[in-house]
């Protein structure tokens, strides 16, 4: 049986019908529009309405929460699309292009962290001058020779 396309389909989403779709709470859908990721408009009773385009928004928002991406890059990748608009294929292309070298860079870091890892078990000596985990990158080194302090002096105002 063929489907037919409901011609009644409304153009503006209520926030219930946006979390229901898109199986994110209320709650998320109003801090992604506090973090600029999303927007909304208002009807006369002052309600929360939202483009049909919020669901495809929402859906990028969860593909980039589900590898890691921070808020805050999801935003400035949807700054560029206008709200209304629906992300072409050369818009999705150049920001997936953007979130695969964050990720990149991200596993090259944690590649590094299990490498220093791996010389510390066993060992537990949390030595500044040998442990890598404890001085990462040898930092101290570039300070000199000679005493160190290990951490600036908490002050009155610092408490
Ligand atoms: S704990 Fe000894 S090298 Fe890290």
């Amino acid at each position: 049986m063929k489907k037919v396309r409901n011609s009644t389909m409304k153009s503006v989403l209520t926030p219930g019908e946006v979390a229901k779709r898109s199986g994110v709470a209320v709650s998320a859908l109003h801090f992604y529009e506090q973090k600029g990721l999303i927007a909304s408009s208002r009807n006369e009773g002052n309600q929360r309405r939202y483009g049909r385009d919020v669901l495809r928004r929402v859906a990028i928002i969860k593909v980039a929460q589900r590898i890691g991406i921070p808020l805050g890059t999801v935003a400035e990748s949807l700054r560029d699309v206008p709200v209304g608009k629906r992300i072409s294929e050369k818009e999705w292309a150049t920001l997936t292009a953007h979130w695969r070298e964050e990720l990149d860079k991200r596993i090259a870091t944690l590649a590094r962290l299990r490498n220093d890892l791996d010389g510390c078990i066993g060992c537990g000596c949390l030595s500044m001058r040998d442990c890598p985990l404890r001085n990462p990158g040898d930092k101290l080194a570039e300070q000199g020779t000679g005493a160190i302090l290990l951490a600036p002096p908490e002050t009155e105002e610092g408490k």
